[in-house]
């Protein structure tokens, strides 16, 4: 089983409005609502995929009645902890006219210690049952900036394989607590190791040094692929894998793609190369979907095929 959690759950409701304009009226020619979240939107993915998952995390007030049945209605196991406050719900605003999308997520629900007590039990009886647990997305207000940290370290001592992704301070503090994976994209992995990085030997440089921070093994995410460090026979190896990038139809929601594509794989003890590879071709298939999780398994394993993998060496003076 795969455990995916989600602390800050939505409600995600697009709309497409043409010729959208600031301080006026209008009307949505299409809309609907998904359950979001990146552990949801990962969860999602994970069973299209056919891959055995539960969605766990918090829910409150009347939007998390909504995201739980949204959920069930998608038969996608869950079992989340219900919060007082009221969980939060994200609009987005695609005008179809020229592709521009406006996002207005709300603040969220407010989390007391008593309702995160509950919620770490629920996550370590479900760990008992799972191989890999994938902790992912924002932290809600409330919560100490280490809680995914302090997840990371019982998971471990349960000996659950533990995936990280999410920003800022939450992620400083949950490389340290040594998770198995951590899958940044490259602005999230600039602000964690606190440069930039302008060409390619820096980006190969940057995986080195987020797992010397403290996890096993780093994956960087960017729009032709990925940069990785990872464990090769218990050793270090770091890997390239390319793809092509295309004009992306809806580019939120690639990495949860790409996460899940890649834990489908390791959870099928794929080989390092080959978890790469397939996350990759999930995350450039879901660009060409709008609505974050979707992805056709189908014509992800046909993409397979479009992606090159392969071990990159640093540059002599910096290795
Ligand atoms: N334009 C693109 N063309 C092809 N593949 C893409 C493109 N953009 C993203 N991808 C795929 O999706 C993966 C994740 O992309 P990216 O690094 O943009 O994720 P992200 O910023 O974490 O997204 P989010 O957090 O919104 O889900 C990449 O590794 C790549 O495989
Ligand atoms: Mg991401």
């Amino acid at each position: 089983m795969i455990i995916t959690v989600t602390l800050n759950a939505a409600i995600d409701k697009s709309l497409s409005v043409p010729n959208f304009r600031l301080g006026r009226r209008h009307r949505t020619v299409e809309q609907r609502t998904m359950a979001g979240g990146k552990g949801v939107n990962i969860a999602r993915a994970l069973k299209a995929l056919g891959q055995p998952v539960i969605a766990t995390g918090l829910a409150g007030g009347a939007t998390g009645t909504h995201i739980v049945e949204q959920l069930t209605a998608e038969a996608i196991l869950n079992d989340f902890v219900r919060i007082r406050e009221e969980s939060r719900t994200n609009t987005s605003v695609l005008d179809p006219t020229n592709g521009e999308q406006t996002e207005v997520n709300e603040r969220g629900p407010s989390v007391s210690e008593q309702e995160v007590e509950l919620f770490r039990d629920k996550l370590l009886y479900l760990a008992r049952g799972a191989a890999i647990v994938v902790l992912a997305g924002s932290l809600p207000r409330g919560v100490e900036l280490d809680l995914y940290a302090t997840l990371i370290r019982e998971l471990q001592k349960a000996g659950v394989t533990t995936v990280i992704d999410t920003d800022g301070d939450p992620l400083l503090h949950a490389v340290r607590a040594e998770p198995d994976v951590v899958s940044p994209n490259v602005l999230e992995a600039e602000e964690l190791v606190g440069h930039e990085f302008a060409a390619e030997e820096e980006r190969l440089l940057a995986v080195r040094e987020i797992v010397e921070l403290g996890p096993r093994e780093a994956i960087m995410t960017m729009a032709d692929g990925c940069v990785a460090d990872v464990l090769i026979d218990g050793k270090s190896s770091l890997r390239r894998a390319r793809i092509e990038p295309r004009e992306p139809i809806a580019k939120r929601g690639s990495g949860d793609a790409f996460l899940a594509g890649y834990v489908a794989a390791r959870y099928e003890g794929r080989s390092p190369d080959q978890c790469l590879r397939f996350g990759v071709a999930c995350g450039a298939e879901s660009t060409g979907r709008l609505g974050a999780g979707l992805i056709d398994p189908k014509e992800a394993r046909r993409l397979m095929g479009a992606v090159e993998v392969g071990a990159v060496e640093l540059p002599a003076e910096v290795s």
